[in-house]
């Protein structure tokens, strides 16, 4: 069986015995579906128990693929739809009320070319997206939540990275705009340690401040901030085929080098430590053995490891479940299938050192 049928069929068996409640938000974003759907104000695809077939939103013919994340009541959506009829637009929306006013948006314009999901942005990118698939992504103005209880509610981190960059085609776009100049900052930051994925000033350059149907809107939030003289930050970053050059020549030269990580007494017992080693993000782990170091990323679609839940000597991972054995990475929920990547791990006194090569 091929990697891809074994992705398919174990991704099949994991939604075949999740629970419903599995797929709401932790941040608990989407409860309020229930309440959507009992005013019946709701979108043709609601991916409320479990998630919409990729093939049931997008039509077999089509050709250059863009995803709206966040597309509210679907002023940029319906605009690109109807500038770019050569191309598919997905949008996706959280709240299910909104998503059915853009989709009555769509279709008061006559777009067919144009599908809107009430689906949490990460979820659908994790369960949805088929790799390489997508040209353009499109994330304009995503909630900064700026208090700090609430910041694990940020769309953008390491994970939600991976999983775009997963998503996109090789040389795809991932398009951004905000205008919080902090949470601008942390994107950046974010975004530029993600392998498969470098700034593009040139394509920034050409786009300019915005290209109506295009680029970075025309949305009901850069409408309302370019009239409030806001701030207008806005950002591409493109697909790249292997690792940035910045990564791929720091690995190159010290691969073959033990690189300290942690002390052991930072481990703790039944969590995972993330640890950074020469650009790559590694989790480490207490088992019966020793130490185990995994590569932070799910070989499925690239979760976090280290936010999954230890269980008998395997880790669990916090998207769909897989579980992989820590000692030898080997997935046990199918074995045979693609394991995660393991390093070799040497301590010393109370250091521990990897080796990447
Ligand atoms: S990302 Fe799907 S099991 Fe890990």
């Amino acid at each position: 069986m091929s990697e891809s049928s074994w992705d398919a069929a174990l991704t099949e068996l994991i939604r075949a015995t999740m629970p419903a409640h599995e797929r709401m938000h932790p941040s608990g974003r989407l409860r309020f579906r229930a309440s959507a759907r009992a005013r019946g104000s709701l979108p043709r695809h609601v991916a409320d128990r479990s998630a919409v077939p990729w093939d049931s939103i997008v039509p077999a013919h089509a050709g250059q693929i863009e995803i709206e994340v966040g597309c509210g009541k679907g002023t940029f959506l319906a605009e690109a739809a109807r500038q770019q009829p050569e191309v598919f637009f997905v949008g996706i929306e959280a709240s299910p009320s909104y998503a059915a006013q853009s989709e009555h948006r769509l279709t008061d314009r006559g777009c067919t070319n144009a599908a809107v999901v009430a689906d949490d942005g990460r979820l659908f990118f994790a369960d949805t997206v088929p790799p390489g698939s997508v040209a353009k992504v499109h994330i304009y103005h995503p909630d900064p939540w700026p208090k700090r209880r609430h910041r694990k509610r940020r769309l953008f981190d390491r994970q939600f990275a991976r999983l775009v960059a997963t998503a996109l085609a090789p040389g795809g776009k991932l398009l951004v705009a905000t205008d919080n100049t902090r949470y601008f900052g942390e994107i950046l930051a974010t975004l530029g340690s993600a392998e498969r994925l470098r700034r593009s000033r040139e394509t920034e350059l050409h786009y300019g401040d915005e290209v109506a149907g295009v680029a970075f809107g025309p949305t009901n939030f850069s409408q309302k901030y370019r009239a409030e003289e806001r701030p207008r930050h806005r950002a591409v970053y493109a697909r790249t085929e292997r690792a940035s050059i910045r990564e791929t020549s720091m690995t190159q030269a010290e691969n073959s080098a033990w690189t300290r990580v942690a002390a052991l007494d930072g481990v703790p017992t039944d969590e995972g430590l993330p640890v950074e080693c020469e650009g790559k993000e590694l989790v480490l782990f207490r088992t019966d053995d020793g130490i185990a170091c995994l590569e932070d990323s799910c070989p499925h679609r690239g979760a976090a490891l280290s936010e999954g839940k230890v269980r008998d000597g395997e880790i669990i991972c916090p998207w769909h479940g897989w579980r992989f054995v820590l000692d030898s990475g080997e997935c046990s929920t199918l074995p045979g299938s693609m394991p995660a990547k393991t390093f070799t791990v040497r301590v010393e006194s109370n250091e521990i050192f990897v080796k990447l090569g």
